[in-house]
């Protein structure tokens, strides 16, 4: 045990993390283990770039942004049935899987527990995880198929998960058998300091590492594998937060098989040039998304000949990957985006501080930074009251909260 310390203590010292050890003498033996564990774990070379990142001004505006082609769903005319009837059989055939990310911690819904529990105030009082299964019973039904259901938590809320599933019965689901629960990674948050935290329970402070951690987690947790034991080949992957998310279309995957390309995903047109949501594009010749921090006004506004935005393509989340295309993505790391969030700590005092403005980096990857892996993807545009019904503001704040995803969502279902 001696020299495991000696050895940490040395690495804390190379990277002026030594804070880390300060309380290990009054933890009890499980969770003296567990903090050895974790910072074992720590990539401390990683941890002291984000933070030297963290001081950098962000340079925008070298890329090379260009627009990107998309298909309407709604004007495909003859070329809907055609692509629909390739979806279908694929669907049929048992190659489609579906995949829900859980893991945020939904703070500004500001939910206590998993946001997947969240009851948006139907008469039903069916929650997100319900009426997700709903939708996706619904398909199983209409293609005589089971499309195994994969859902990705966070250490954080891993366990009221599960146990919220085992209270519903998981829906009609089989555990282990058509729905299966990974846990995604996570990176130590750190002070403006660039001094990792201590969380209350006196191990590392971490948080969750962005939904662009799917790919690396479905990898790590043989999620991947046993989705090719199962013969699958695609995997639809969306947010728990949609309630009006659509997570088989025949189309969407039509088009993906006609074209040969390994991701297809969805949009919808902005609401207006000025709308806060990031647009697919082309960044360097590759697919991705530019978010509207980054974009300039004239850009928002410009205009094609038929009067359609040239950068109007929202990005929802409802993305199609070959698993092959899975399996490129979670090879790479991708870059980590910081943000500046509240985080009570334990100070080298011993005493709890619970700060009431950010305090602490966080530092999350993106889903659609690994879009630039594939050359070609497509880009299938539907209709919002279809297809996007997100939840995630309080009702306070009016806009994507409970009261507009219910709304959206007894519109579309005809419930008066
Ligand atoms: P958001 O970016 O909206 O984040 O996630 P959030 O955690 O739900 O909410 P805020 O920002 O804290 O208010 C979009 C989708 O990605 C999932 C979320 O659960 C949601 O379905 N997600 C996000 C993860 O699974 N893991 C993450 O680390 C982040």
């Amino acid at each position: 045990m001696d020299t495991r310390i000696n050895d940490i203590q040395g690495v804390l010292k190379k990277y002026g993390q030594e804070h880390l050890l300060n309380h290990y003498a009054t933890l009890d033996e499980e969770h003296k283990k567990e903090l050895l564990d974790q910072i074992e774990n720590i990539d401390f070379e990683l941890i002291k770039r984000l933070y030297e990142d963290t001081k950098k001004e962000i340079k925008s505006g070298q890329d090379d942004i260009t627009p990107i082609e998309y298909l309407d769903k709604y004007k495909l005319y003859d070329d809907y049935k055609y692509y629909e009837n390739i979806g279908k059989k694929a669907i049929k055939q048992g190659k489609l899987a579906a995949v829900t990310m859980a893991g945020g911690q939904g703070t500004r819904l500001g939910h206590d527990g998993p946001k997947g529990t969240y009851d948006i105030g139907l008469e039903s009082h069916k929650s997100l995880f319900e009426l997700l299964s709903d939708g996706l019973k619904e398909e199983e039904k209409k293609y005589d198929v089971t499309i195994p259901w994969f859902i990705m938590t966070s250490r954080e809320n891993n366990k009221a998960t599960i146990q919220f599933f085992e209270k519903h019965r998981y829906f009609g689901y089989q555990k282990d058998k058509n729905i299966f629960f990974f846990v995604q990674g996570e990176l130590p948050m750190i002070d403006t300091e660039g001094k990792i935290l201590i969380g209350e329970d006196g191990l590392i402070k971490q948080a969750a590492d962005g939904h662009g951690g799917i790919y690396e987690s479905l990898l790590k947790s043989g999620m991947t594998e046993k989705m090719k034991q199962m013969g699958i080949e695609w995997v639809f992957i969306g947010g728990v937060d949609n309630c009006l998310v659509k997570m088989v279309d025949p189309v969407l995957m039509g088009i993906a098989i006609d074209k040969g390309v390994t991701v297809a995903c969805k949009s919808v047109v902005k609401a207006n040039p000025k709308e806060k949501v990031g647009v697919f594009c082309k960044r360097n010749g590759k697919p991705n998304v530019i978010e509207y921090s980054e974009i300039t006004e004239e850009m928002a506004e410009a205009r094609d000949e038929e009067g359609e935005l040239l950068y109007g393509e929202s990005h929802i989340l409802c993305n199609l990957f070959s698993v092959s295309a899975i399996e490129r993505m979670g090879a790479n790391t991708l870059p980590y985006h910081v943000a500046y969030k509240k985080a009570s700590y334990i100070d080298k005092d011993g005493k709890l501080v619970v700060p009431d403005s950010p305090n602490a980096y966080k530092f999350e990857a993106f889903l659609f930074d690994a879009f630039g892996e594939v050359d070609e993807m497509a880009v299938l545009r539907v209709k919002r009251e279809e297809e996007f019904a997100p939840v995630k503001n309080a009702d306070t704040v009016g806009v994507d909260c409970p009261k507009t995803a219910r709304e959206l969502y007894k519109k579309f279902y005809n419930i008066v």
